[in-house]
């Protein structure tokens, strides 16, 4: 039998769940894909499933604490389907490593983020009935060549991940020891991903990376800047929407903000992560900005782009936080007006920079008192932002039919906004004109026109 054959014959299952971030989702498309090779195919649910991965997260402790549970309710399910073989990608494999192996009896493969192309061999070994761990960083692997499996997908839009790692070491923060050292893909496989995508019906994409905005590709001949990668995506076709996520607000330049006011097909929405609106806090966070550098960037942004979809992420309680310097975070809030916000209490990581240097010496309760202020402040702003959007009319790409009825689509638009409206003849990927009728904190409410 040719080494094509003994692949085609079999014919195992392997289901993949995903938490954390879109890197994380993109990376199970990255992993979907390199288990095909080998002859898997991807399912929904672990319960027939030969090789379950879970693609973990450590941001915070809930996350991981959310994996653990996971782990004991699978042990009960190995009763049931002893043969199941379990393994950790991710985060968690990658910042715990061996560590896990240990205390997880029920684990039987640890994997990290740059390690995915292994696993063709470190399936070999779990077959075999052998524990395998391969957890090391590398500064080249961005995958560029492999062509993801599209794993629940609406085939509308699609993530491509145009750079990994992060070396930007805020005090607080995991990523850099868990993704490694920042590194950008080449650009010619970024377009043929994207021109793949196109080719077979998809009308977004977004392109990821935890600082997208620092992308950056040199090589013999070539110099390419993330300004120059995102029109050079966007000139594929009229007709294909380009997103991006994640932004750092120390590289969002002049420049990439007129690129973006400038294309039609590149959205009106940045997603701009501040975490703290007092210099002090960031200084400790080492965001490497302050709150009046911030401040400017979002009015060249609305300068710009006056229309421009803006959200964030807030972390509240972090090391040495006092009232007046919650009291900043939540005025920085409001002189932005941010149409969306991820809100989290902060989170005390081992090993990180804060950990090492600072007290974790806001209390629980002040913590939670905080993070409820901001979150009920968010509620009254995205309400506020999207009253404004009454009477207006938008391009929405529809992309699924509405939660609550089979009789209304939704969608988004430029600005990152979900509009819901009567589906009459249109269809999932259209792309529909929508006069605002009404609206909530989460959704604009409307009718085709
Ligand atoms: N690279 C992105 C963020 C990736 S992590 C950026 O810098 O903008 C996503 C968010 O998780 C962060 O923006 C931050 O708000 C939050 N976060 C990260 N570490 C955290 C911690 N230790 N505790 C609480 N929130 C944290
Ligand atoms: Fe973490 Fe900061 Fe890097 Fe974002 S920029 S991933 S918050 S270290
Ligand atoms: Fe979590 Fe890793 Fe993303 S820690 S947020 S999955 S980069």
């Amino acid at each position: 039998m040719t080494e094509n054959q003994t692949k085609i014959y079999k014919n195992k299952l392997v289901n993949i769940e995903t938490y954390g971030c879109q890197m994380n989702f993109s990376d199970s498309e990255i992993v979907g894909s390199i288990m095909a090779e080998e002859g898997y195919q991807t399912i929904e649910s672990a319960e027939n499933a030969d090789i379950l991965f879970i693609n973990t997260c450590s941001i915070r402790d809930n996350a991981e604490q959310r994996i653990r549970k996971r782990l004991k309710e699978i042990k009960r399910m190995k009763k049931d389907n002893p043969n199941l073989k379990v393994g950790i990608l991710g985060c968690m494999a990658e910042r715990l490593k061996q560590q896990l192996l240990d205390e997880e009896d029920v684990v039987d493969l640890i994997v990290g983020p740059d390690a995915y192309r292994d696993l063709p061999n470190l399936i070999k070994t779990v077959e075999s009935g052998r524990r395998a761990i391969n957890v090391l960083l590398s500064e080249e692997e961005t995958y560029a060549e492999i062509e993801p499996v599209r794993l629940g997908s609406n085939k509308i839009s699609a993530f491509i991940s145009i750079m990994r790692g992060c070396e930007n070491f805020c005090t607080y923060c995991v990523v850099p020891f868990t993704r490694g050292k920042e590194r950008s893909r080449d650009p010619e496989t970024i377009l043929n991903e994207a021109r793949d995508l196109l080719a077979k019906g998809y009308k977004e994409v977004t392109l990821l990376g935890q600082n997208v905005n620092s992308y950056s590709w040199e090589s013999n001949a070539t110099a390419v800047s993330f300004p120059e990668l995102i029109t050079l995506v966007a000139a594929l076709s009229p007709l294909l929407r380009v997103r991006f996520a994640t932004s750092h607000p120390k590289d969002i330049s002049d420049e990439l903000i007129k690129t973006i006011a400038k294309t039609p097909n590149i959205c009106y929405a940045i997603h701009l992560p501040f975490q703290s609106g007092s210099n002090d806090v960031l200084k400790r966070m080492s965001r490497k900005y302050t709150r009046e550098w911030y401040m400017d960037r979002i009015r060249t942004i609305k300068k710009h782009i006056p229309d421009c979809g803006l959200s964030t992420d807030i972390i509240a309680g972090f090391c040495g936080e006092t009232e007046e310097d919650h009291k900043q975070t939540l005025s920085l809030m409001e002189r932005v007006g941010y149409d969306y916000a991820f809100m989290f209490k902060y989170s005390e990581r081992p090993n990180t920079i804060a950990q090492k240097k600072f007290k974790d010496d806001v209390s629980e309760e002040i913590k939670s008192r905080r993070l409820t202020e901001i979150i009920d402040l968010q509620q009254v702003l995205s309400l506020s932002a999207n009253k404004q959007n009454i009477g207006k009319t938008f391009e929405v790409l529809v992309e699924s039919f509405s939660k609550r009825s089979k009789e209304d689509l939704a969608g988004r638009n430029s600005q990152n906004k979900m509009v819901v409206f009567p589906k009459k003849d249109f269809n999932i990927g259209d792309y529909v004109i929508v006069k605002i009728k009404d609206c909530t904190a989460a959704t604009l409410i409307g009718e085709a026109v």
